[in-house]
């Protein structure tokens, strides 16, 4: 059975690790650019260790931004910025992942800590925010929502297309699609958000329509060889939104449209949740490993994973095939190196790149003086 650290192959690609770097928006860009911070912070968590990293969610079009500082792949402009992150995290010994996404009723925000309200479509850093229906998301999300009209829905599936084909030419060797977290794919599934009448709503088949044609789109564009994932919001936490039922039957729709793994995560298609554990380790994992049996496909899943112990036992007993790490990646850049340790890796060294493992294998030095997080540092690998 595989650990943590066995290679995980799916389609062409390799990663040394099952451990991915989850995507974080990190409100660092101007007009959608990624430039000298994407480069840093990616690269370092690939330096770390991490097998699979992902830069953050990247808008398909500008109105799919979170906010103004959000990065985007809907310009050839953004291609430079978009291929440094990437040609770095290979560099590393990583693989580079993109997220496509657009945040439909919950974009053209503020920065969370400049008070993360949503800023009409008059203000300078705002647009009009679109959605399935005219049903705004509520609490801090005031503004009015512009129903997609099915040409406009058709657009955007043109749209994935299109960022699809830019995250290739910019060397991006995985593609997940985001469609949690009550973005426009989420809340298309959700009956909170989506109450149209045409073919995108009502049915539970009609809600998967926006997903079956994205996928489709990108497929069409985007290699056989290279992995095609989405990141479902597969339960609200509410009883009459997404259920975690229908979600399995989902992913097995979208199994039969090219998917090959599912990253499961929470709806978050309302603020009037009950009973979403955030405070429960590993809790998306139990929804994952059902998926995983009942859909016969491979599942990762993040949530509260940071534990090395709880990392490696969830991939150890074949529950999911690969763990991503959001916080956790955010506070440690070495965290894949740092739990290979933790875990008595027989050699956490090999890890890092080959010439900083080299470095600290042939110049050991007095115990604890090298910055090991533990007292057996250094004692390995010389
Ligand atoms: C600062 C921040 C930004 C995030 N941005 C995204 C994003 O762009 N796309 C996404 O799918 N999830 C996003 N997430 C969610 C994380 O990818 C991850 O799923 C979540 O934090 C749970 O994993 P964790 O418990 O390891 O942090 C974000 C989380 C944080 C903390």
């Amino acid at each position: 059975m595989p650990d943590l650290f066995s290679p995980y192959t799916l389609k062409g690609v390799t990663l040394r690790n099952r451990v991915a770097m989850s995507p974080m928006t990190m409100y660092r860009s101007t007009d959608g650019r990624m430039g000298d911070f994407h480069v840093m912070l990616m690269g370092s968590r690939a330096a770390g260790g991490f097998g699979l990293v992902f830069p953050e969610q990247l808008a398909i079009t500008p109105d799919g931004r979170t906010g103004t500082g959000c990065a985007g792949i809907y310009d050839d402009a953004q291609l430079e910025g978009l291929s440094r992150v990437a040609a770095i995290v290979k560099d590393m010994g990583a693989v580079p992942a993109a997220q496509l996404g657009h945040t439909g009723r919950k974009g053209s925000e503020k920065k969370p800590w400049h008070g993360k309200t949503q800023l009409p479509p008059d203000h300078p850093d705002g647009w009009q925010v679109r959605g399935p229906s005219a049903i705004p998301y509520g609490g801090r999300y005031t503004c009015p929502v512009h129903a997609l009209t099915v040409d406009e829905i058709k657009y955007i599936h043109r749209a994935y297309a299109r960022a699809a084909q830019r995250a290739l030419e910019a060397g991006f060797e995985w593609l997940e699609m985001h469609f949690a977290h009550g973005y426009l794919g989420a809340s298309f599934f959700s009956p909170l958000a989506n109450q149209r009448t045409d073919e995108y709503g009502g049915s539970l088949e009609n809600r998967l329509r926006f997903h079956r044609e994205a996928l489709d789109a990108v497929r069409a564009v985007w290699p056989e060889r290279l992995p095609l994932t989405m990141r479902l919001g597969c339960d609200d936490f509410h009883e009459e939104g997404v259920r975690f039922d229908d979600s399995v039957w989902a992913v097995g729709q979208l199994k039969g449209h090219g998917l090959d793994l599912a990253d499961l995560s929470l709806g978050m298609n309302t603020d009037d949740t009950k009973g979403v554990p955030f405070n429960e380790v590993a809790f998306m994992v139990e929804r994952g490993s059902r998926v995983r049996r009942e859909v016969g496909i491979p599942v990762g899943v993040s949530w509260n994973l940071g534990l090395p112990a709880v990392a490696d036992r969830v991939v150890r007993e074949g529950l999911v095939d690969m763990v991503l790490l959001g916080r956790p990646a955010l506070s440690n850049p070495h965290w894949p190196f740092w739990a290979a340790r933790e875990l008595a890796h027989p050699d956490p060294l090999s890890l890092l790149p080959e010439d900083w493992s080299w470095w600290l294998r042939n110049r050991p030095g007095p115990e604890g003086s090298l910055g090991w997080p533990s007292a057996a540092a250094g004692a390995r690998g010389d």
